[in-house]
């Protein structure tokens, strides 16, 4: 029989594609399955993925990202859409859901993004909050993921238990997630 309690203990992460391309199926998606395999790497906690992929449209972006984070997400990741093409609007989706921005995240995953690639400038990613879910944006490139993960995933847990969500404990060899007190 299912054990029901544990279901409804089980963390879901939002995994958001944005990219016209991928939404018509002109190309595969190599960016939602690479966030999911970061996580599933780095995640001890019980988890599964919500994922989605969508075109590049403003008003699209902003209700996924409000279904997912209405559903309960702690954690939405985008990846795609933050450079400077006019098709480019993940960032300002995010902004127009989110109560609070975290510009700390954009901050720096643009300043190790620019130990790998001149271009990294032209990201405009961000984060912020909704309700109890923090939403971060990444890049498109899939060698982007872990780049960036790497370097906030450390603050991530901690954040979410800040905004009342769920302890998100990881794998301690390969990423410690930083806890300045318990809770
Ligand atoms: N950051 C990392 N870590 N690695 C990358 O390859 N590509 C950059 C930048 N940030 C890149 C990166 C490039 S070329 C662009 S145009 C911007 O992210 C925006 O990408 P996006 O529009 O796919 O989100």
């Amino acid at each position: 029989m299912q054990d029901s309690s544990k279901e409804s203990d089980m963390v879901t992460i939002g995994v958001v594609t944005v990219s016209d391309r991928a939404s018509r199926g002109e190309y595969e998606d190599r960016g939602g399955p690479a966030i999911v395999a970061y996580l599933s790497d780095v995640l001890l906690t019980d988890w599964r993925p919500d994922t989605r992929i969508v075109s590049d449209d403003q008003p699209l972006i902003e209700s996924v990202l409000r279904e997912l984070a209405d559903s309960g997400c702690p954690l939405i990741v985008t990846t795609g859409g933050t450079g400077p093409a006019v098709r480019d609007v993940t960032p300002e989706a995010t902004e127009a859901v989110c109560e609070r921005m975290m510009p700390g995240f954009g901050e720096l995953m643009r300043k190790v993004s620019l130990e790998k690639v001149p271009t990294a400038i032209l990201s405009r990613q961000t984060a912020g909050i909704l309700g109890q879910s923090l939403i971060v944006n990444l890049p498109g490139q899939p060698k982007a993921i872990a780049e960036c993960l790497d370097a906030v995933f450390p603050a991530v847990p901690w954040c979410i238990e800040l905004i009342g969500g769920p302890v998100l404990e990881t794998r301690p060899e390969r990423l410690e997630a930083f806890r300045p007190r318990k809770k």
